[in-house]
Order: C-alpha cells, then structure tokens, then sequence
C-alpha cells in the first residue's frame, strides 16, 4: 500500500487499524470470513476502472475482451460448482439480488412467504421495515419447539394464503431445511421456489451439506460469508426464469457490473472448487459442533436446539441472566467479536435482545480447530462471569492477543 501511505494518510491510517483489528481479534460474527491475498488482488485491480452494462457477448460499452472473459468465467465455475443450469453473477450483494428475484417474479401486492426474522429469517426476506416488505405482501412462517420449520404449519398457511413465491433460506437458523418438503409445499400451491443460501452457501460448496439448487426454482446468495469470496451477490435458477432474472438485474435493477467484484468472485469460485476448501467446509462443521458442546457444557441455552452448520444461536438472556448486548459489549473488550441477535418471538428489543449469534467460519479459516473452539467457549463463559469487571475483562483480552497472533490471517 505505498502509494496509498504516500498520497492519503487518513485512509491509509484507518486501512490499519481495521488490519490489525482483524489480526488481534477472534471473529466469530456468522457472517464474515477472510479472503485470500488472490481475491483481494482482483477486487483491487484495473477492472474497477471498466464499466460493462450488458452481459458477456452483449454489452452497451466497446472494450469488452477481458470483461467477458472473467464474467463468464465467473459464470461457468459457478455453474459447475452449484450445478446451476443458469447464473447471473451481477448483484452487487445479497439484499440486491433478493430484490431482483421479487421484481423479477412478482408484482406489487402478490403475497410471499419468508421465514420470521425472530425465528432466523433475513430482513430482505419480509420485515416491515424494508422497501420489498412495503412493495410486496409478506406472511412469516416459523419454527417449532424442537426447533425446527413447522412444515405442518407452513404447508396450512400456503393453502390458506395461496403465495406467489416461497421463500426458505436464513440469517441465524443452525438446523438444516427439507428442501424436497419445502419445495413439495410450493408446487402444491403453484408457487414459485426460492432459497437465500447466503449464509450456507460454501458448505454447499463445500460438499458438506446438500445442494439446494436442484430443487428450487430460484436460488439466491452472497459471495462473502461461508463462500469466502468478496462481498456481493449471485442469482442461480432453472433455465425458464434466465430471461426474466437477467433483465431484471439489468437494466431493470442495476446499471453496469462492478467487473472487479466479479473477477474477484471467479477467484474465490475457482478456490472452492479445489480439494481444499471441502476440508474447510468439514472443519467449519467439527468447530460449530465443539464450540456449541462447550458452551452447553457451560449452562448456556442452545437456541434451536442444536447446530447443523456453522451458526449457533444462544439464548443468553434465560440462561444466564445477562442481556445480548451486554455479552457482546463484554466479548468486544476480550477482542471477540459477536452480534447480538432476537430469539424466537423474543419479547425483548432488537437492540437489546435475549440473544447472540456466534459464527466459525472465520476463525476455520484461520486454522483454528476443536482445541480453539474449546479455549474460545472458555474465554465466552469467563467473560460472562466477569461481565462487571473491566479489570478481569482486560487480563483476558491480553491472552486473546497472544493467542490470535499464533493465527495469522494469510500465510506469509
Ligand atoms: C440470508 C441473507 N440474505 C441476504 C443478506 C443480505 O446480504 P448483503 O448484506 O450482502 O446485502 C444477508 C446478510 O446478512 C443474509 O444473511
């Protein structure tokens, strides 16, 4: 970053201070991972510079040799990763792409079904508070006691509601989906399927948990979370809807791609189809799987039930008496870092739930295996324990340090 250091020193200054953050803090927010030195020499280069509305072969702009190369490029290992049959890789994110699919498919007023925020769900996938919730009519469905989707009543609440659009995926679910019952809902009521695998989609990559691509109609994702790519987002579907998502993207949504995120998606696409990244996925199963026996060992309370991906979500506020975003105000000052986060139905606020929502994608990626999980839950448990005491709370924070630097962010 010479040039950088040399020309604007405030930039410069806060670009290192998110590094080192980075490299002395433990990352268990769900939802984050680190890149590859590769990736984020594709995010950082020339392609910036290239505007390309269009697609590969059909653009508005001239000097399109190398965007239509790392575009389908993108496109094709995609394709073969996920066994998509069409895939547009243009969203700019997650909640961009989810838009698309809805402008795509429905109109305003058609009725859908997401999954309730407080059961797990994305805000794009109905909240109130979002502009697709105040465009389209959203119905949440929920889970059971046990902890999983109540498909029982999710399929009375299809008969009853007759939706446009089903839509499964989630922000803070640990259980697996039926996706064969799901999909099974949709077709009886003649409505479209969709799956959000935003949070999943590396595992899936990964070959660790099953493909939800074969089965629905319109799959969404980001690039960024378990799938290690740059932050952005990715539409994969069935051959009837390429048209209608394409021109949905563009020009209906979007005006020209960022070339660069999408040669840096190539990059990271390419990295998930080796070898290794599937005994990443594994390992991100075997940590979530310790980290959640640890921290049950230590009385905290599993929200549904248990894990079966790389979240766990623990109800904080009946277990152990303290508020979500006290813990996480605590775990801050240890330099791990968590969201606080709603339980199911949680009678408290989104700003001070019952909840926190822990995430091993990140510190997996890191080489962090069962032995840190184990230490990881210890430090959790001691840092509720001492949740008044800034003195206690700076002692571990210095193991923490120690302990991150063993793990640098990229191999030197
Ligand atoms: C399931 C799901 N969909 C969509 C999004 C939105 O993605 P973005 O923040 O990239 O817009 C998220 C982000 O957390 C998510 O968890």
């Amino acid at each position: 970053m010479k040039s950088l250091k040399q020309q604007d020193q405030e930039v410069y200054q806060a670009v290192k201070g998110e590094e080192k953050r980075q490299k002395e803090g433990m990352e268990l927010i769900a939802s984050e991972n680190y890149v590859s030195r590769a990736v984020l020499e594709a995010l950082g280069s020339v392609f910036t510079n290239k505007y390309s509305e269009g697609y590969p072969g059909k653009r508005y702009y001239g000097g399109q040799d190398f965007t239509d190369q790392v575009e389908s490029l993108a496109i094709e290992r995609a394709k073969k990763l996920f066994r998509a049959q069409h895939v547009n890789v243009q969203p700019h994110s997650g909640a961009p792409a989810n838009m698309i699919v809805y402008s795509a498919v429905l109109q305003p007023g058609d009725k859908v079904l997401g999954m309730d925020l407080s059961h797990g769900g994305h805000l794009t996938h109905g909240h109130p508070v979002t502009l697709s919730a105040q465009i389209y009519n959203f119905t949440g469905y929920k889970t059971n006691s046990r902890g999983e989707i109540d498909y029982d009543a999710l399929e009375k609440m299809a008969r009853r509601e007759k939706p446009k659009l089903m839509l499964a995926g989630f922000s803070a679910y640990s259980r697996k989906i039926n996706y064969r019952r799901f999909t099974q809902i949709a077709k009886k009521v003649g409505a479209i399927s969709m799956m959000d695998m935003a949070h999943i989609a590396g595992l899936i990559a990964g070959k660790v948990l099953t493909n939800p691509v074969p089965y629905f109609d319109i799959v969404t994702t980001t690039t960024h979370k378990t799938l290690r790519g740059p932050r952005g987002g990715m539409i994969l579907c069935k051959k009837k809807f390429a048209k209608v998502i394409d021109q949905a993207s563009f020009p209906g949504f979007q005006g020209g791609p960022h070339m660069n995120n999408i040669a840096a998606k190539a990059v990271a696409f390419g990295e998930a189809l080796q070898p290794s990244f599937q005994k990443y996925a594994r390992q991100v199963l075997k940590n979530a799987k310790v980290l959640e026996q640890e921290l049950k060992k230590y009385g905290f309370k599993i929200v549904f039930g248990k894990t079966e991906n790389h979240l766990i979500l623990l109800d904080v506020f009946n277990s152990k008496g303290i508020s979500g975003k006290q813990l996480e105000e605590a775990l801050d000052k240890i330099n791990i870092t968590v969201n606080k986060n709603v339980i199911p139905d949680d009678p408290r606020s989104p700003l001070d739930p019952s909840g926190i929502r822990l995430g091993v994608p990140a510190v997996t990626t890191r080489g962090m295996k069962e032995k840190e999980m184990k230490q990881i839950a210890a430090w959790i448990q001691q840092a509720t324990e001492n949740i008044n005491s800034d003195q206690a709370l700076k002692k571990i924070r210095q193991e923490v340090v120690r302990f991150c630097k063993k793990f640098p962010l990229h191999k030197e």
